[in-house]
């Protein structure tokens, strides 16, 4: 352990920045050995700041070198500044002054990926949060808006793409012969947004027409034996473009904007004004070797980078306890761009299971935190579930109660008043509120309290009025650092039904309808409906109107019929989920007790019933039949017996496996579809249902269905298929699973993006000998700890080895806390990240939890970065 440990920074202690920079003028000589940054700095002391004397405090990192510094082109001498803590302070300038530096870096030895790095052969970029600082000394913080004016020079041989924001102004030669190149972005920014790429890359062309009749041109830039697979983002970024102004008006405002895909990225995507980076993983696509799921994330993650154009580069944060503001208001605008290019509520069902299973799981461990956070020591731990998902689901509850319209009126109000500038959270809601007449004060508090609130719901029914009482109670359970907690303004949406699953008309407070939007703002709450003439079964919470936890008693035989008859599609997925859960739960609890376990499962009537109802969507029947993950079990359990979860989930799917065999059969065969593949919402429906069919027929003992598994290996002519086949194989431990693995690694080792999925695959396998298979990966020439895909579907596929890494002797977490202290300092954030499952150590079954808290401690010895302290010491709080 480190003598003094990294100390945290409030929100409350917010200061606007002393100095401002209008302008900023970077030159780059870029090289193999060393590359030289020269900044000129055109600074004058920030009026708001008010009358100060206060010295120049500058950002930079430990791997910035500084060779020389000049104020007004009089170079300083050593006395007049000084290095410390990695912050360059000059103690007397002028009101006004133009301040040069030149640094030295070394690109190629930079492996935690922020700022200037080497990945392939190409220089590229990581600024966000505070990456700037390890490109040269700045005023890293993002309500520094500055003019950037960027010179490359490079060897063009070796470099003949060489970009950065804004527009490409200038084109030449050094004496030398290295070429130049100038590019200027006339927006002004935060150091966060600043991009630059060199290198020999292939380039697909494409022209975009504004609604203002303005030609926009579009480039994707990949290395040269990728750019056959970068139409699909292509077309997904003219998509974006086009619904960005017909959904929000928003058009986009340079003549040019480019992706450049790179292999090494800690993130999936970067939005770099005009000058997108992406994680390769998120913006390659071909039928051959990306499943749909892919595609949809790859779609769905170019238009979050898109839409970042107006929702966080022409507005951005004025602070990083603010990231919100732009992250879950364009994770919110790509929810809904990809729910209108696709499907709503099979959209709506993964978007919510995500975050019922992982930001729920946040909420209640020991990182959780506000939307907006209070405090942090590194705020590259807080690009959270919280931050992204559950700040999406505060824009959607503004939505909600602000109607369509006025929520769009709000949106025109924010970009109008704020446009150019540095905000706050507080100035989102604001104009929310100003431009509809809705009162937001108490709806606030969802950015400042952490916690998933539980709302507890009991009805009754009064025969003789008709009318029919829901009380509701809520409470957010204690985080850390949040004792207690205040009322929320929870929208909760609900619809009943009667008997027979017909929806049902009722009034509440004078409105007759069939939905209706009750706002729930106490701590317990009565809402009345009337005209009813029977008992109603209510349909609570549709559409998952608030990211809150639901109790309510419902019988099997309520969810039977909110499954087959609901009209909110939302919550006849839910019904179906919480009908597995609590078949599950019981199975779980046999399970930890040792004993035999049974079941008189009403599942198997559900399915039943839908695998038999073509008038369904074959996406949501997918959606439905998939069980309630090892995962979002274990987040609803206390304590997790990982083994146990694991044993039922195998137990109820073999039964219902065997008990439907016939109808998966029938199923499979009937959403089988010839002829080439479309990543469209409908192919990819029949594919999910076909697939997961498949994946139940394979564990009953039918010959037929293990031939077909291989069959479909071997015949598919697209990876969802062929992928789907393999993890059916590896899942059901089918007897050639082993023989497929290495095939599949044999057919696509030249394609690093699907040996990817082979490595978490391999990682995933159940077997006593995971721990060695893991190893033996980590040693495999397909490995490479410098790429954090590699890292993360390695040990990702690990975490979800229950016999590796939850393994009764502790190895699994040992060797998970050797790779984090290998990772620790040279690439800090994905250190950091690996860390999440041990950090859940405090509600785990108590064998495994001391075994967990006990590699917590081991690495907590070490000398640790930022990133890793923050999270561990959290944890053994
Ligand atoms: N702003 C990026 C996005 O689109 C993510 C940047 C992540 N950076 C980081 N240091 N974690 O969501
Ligand atoms: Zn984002």
């Amino acid at each position: 352990m480190k003598e003094s440990q990294p100390s945290a920074i409030f929100l409350k202690d917010y200061k606007v920045p002393p100095f401002l920079i209008d302008k900023t003028e970077l030159t780059f000589d870029l090289d193999e050995a060393t590359t030289i940054v020269t900044s000129r700095l055109h600074m004058r002391r920030n009026p708001a700041f008010g009358k100060s004397t206060a010295p120049l405090v500058l950002d930079g990192g430990e791997d910035v070198k500084l060779i020389g510094v000049a104020m007004d082109d009089y170079a300083l001498p050593p006395e007049e500044y000084r290095v410390s803590e990695n912050k360059l302070i000059i103690t007397a300038t002028a009101d006004e002054f133009l301040l040069t530096c030149e640094t030295l870096i070394e690109p190629q030895n930079n492996t935690r990926l922020e700022g200037l790095y080497r990945s392939s052969s190409m220089f590229c970029t990581q600024c966000e949060a505070e990456g700037f600082r390890h490109i040269t000394y700045y005023l890293d913080r993002p309500d520094v808006m500055s003019v950037f004016t960027t010179t490359i020079i490079a060897d063009e041989a070796r470099y003949p793409v060489m970009l950065s924001n804004g527009n490409e102004v200038e084109r030449g030669k050094t004496d030398e012969g290295k070429t130049v190149v100038v590019w200027h972005d006339p927006f002004p920014k935060p150091a966060y947004l600043f991009a630059l790429v060199a290198g020999d890359l292939a380039v697909k062309n494409d022209v975009f027409t504004t609604q203002s009749k303005r030609d926009v041109k579009l480039q994707i830039f990949t290395e040269s034996h990728n750019i056959d697979k970068v139409d699909y983002a292509m077309e997904a970024l003219k998509r974006s473009m086009r619904w960005d102004e017909e959904t929000y008006g928003r058009e986009y405002d340079l003549d040019i904007f480019m992706i450049v895909a790179v292999d090494d990225f800690n993130m999936g995507a970067m939005e770099n004004k005009g000058l997108n980076i992406f994680n390769s993983s998120c913006l390659l696509a071909s039928p051959e070797t990306t499943t749909d799921d892919t595609y949809l994330r790859v779609e769905a993650i170019v238009a979050h980078e898109y839409f970042h154009n107006w929702s966080g580069n022409r507005v951005t944060c004025r602070d990083w306890f603010q990231l919100s503001l732009k992250e879950g208001f364009t994770v919110f605008r790509d929810q809904t761009f990809s729910a209108d290019m696709h499907s709503e509520t099979v959209k709506r069902v993964e978007d919510v299971s995500f975050l019922k299973t992982a930001q729920f799981a946040e909420d209640a461990g020991p990182m959780a935190h506000p939307v907006r956070p209070a405090s942090f020591i590194e705020i590259s731990n807080f690009y959270t579930l919280t931050v992204y998902e559950k700040g999406s689901e505060i824009v959607r509850m503004i939505h909600t109660l602000l109607g369509a319209e006025k929520f769009r009126a709000g949106s025109d109000l924010y970009f109008d008043r704020h446009d150019g500038q540095a905000v706050t959270c507080d100035d989102f809601v604001a104009a929310m509120q100003d431009a509809s007449g809705v009162d937001l004060t108490q709806f606030k508090r969802w950015y400042s309290q952490a916690g998933t609130p539980i709302v507890k719901v009991t009805d009754s029914f009064d025969a003789a009025t008709g009318t029919y009482r829901l009380t509701m109670v809520q409470d957010t359970p204690a985080t850390p650092g949040q004792p207690t907690k205040l009322p929320l303004h929870i929208p909760v949406r609900v619809g009943l039904l009667d008997e027979q699953g017909s929806v049902l008309t009722a009034e509440v407070n004078g409105v007759s309808a069939e939905d209706h939007v009750l706002h729930l703002t106490s701590s317990e709450q009565e809402f009345e409906f009337h005209g009813l003439s029977a008992k109603p079964v209510p349909s609570l919470l549709r559409g998952f109107s608030a990211p809150v936890k639901l109790r309510y008693d419902y019988s099997s035989t309520d969810l039977l019929l909110l499954l087959s008859s609901d009209s909110d599609g939302f919550n006849r997925w839910s019904a179906s989920q919480q009908l597995a859960v609590n078949e599950l739960t019981a199975l779980i609890n046999q399970a930890i007790e040792g004993q035999e376990l049974s079941i008189d499962s009403q599942l198997v009537h559900g399915f039943k019933a839908l695998l038999n109802d073509e008038s369904l969507d074959p996406a949501m029947v997918a959606l439905i039949l998939a069980l309630p993950s090892q995962a979002y079990l274990s987040e609803l359990a206390t304590p997790i017996y990982p083994a146990a979860i694991k044993q039922a989930r195998q137990y109820l799917k073999a039964l219902l496996a065997n008990a439907l065999s016939a109808d998966f059969e029938r199923v499979y065969r009937e959403h089988k579809m010839d002829g080439d593949y479309q990543p469209t919402a409908e192919d990819i429906a029949h594919r999910s249902l076909k697939n997961i069919a498949l994946s139940y027929w394979a564990e009953t003992e039918s010959e037929l269905a293990q031939q077909e598994v291989v069959s479909q290996f071997k015949t598919a002519n697209n990876m969802t298929d062929q992928f789907a086949a393999l993890s059916i194989a590896v899942n059901s431990q089918h007897e050639k699973a082993e023989a497929l693995l290495a095939s599949f690694y044999e057919q696509w080792k030249a394609e690093p993006l699907v040996v990817n999925k082979w490595l978490m695959l391999s990682a995933s396998q159940e077997q006593e000998t995971a721990l060695t298979t893991v190893k033996g990966l980590m040693e495999h020439p397909a490995f490479d700890l410098k790429n954090p895909n590699k890292v993360r579907s390695v040990l990702g596929g690990f975490g979800q080895s229950v016999s590796g890494f939850h393994h009764e002797n502790g190895s699994g977490y040992a060797f998970l806390a050797d790779q984090i202290i290998l990772l620790n300092k040279r690439n800090p954030q994905i250190a950091s990240r690996l860390c999440t499952p041990l950090t859940r150590w405090k509600k785990m079954q108590p064998e495994l939890s001391v075994k967990m808290k006990a590699e917590l401690e081991r690495i907590l010895a070490e000398d640790l970065s930022k990133d890793v302290y923050e999270v561990i010491s959290k944890s053994l709080a």
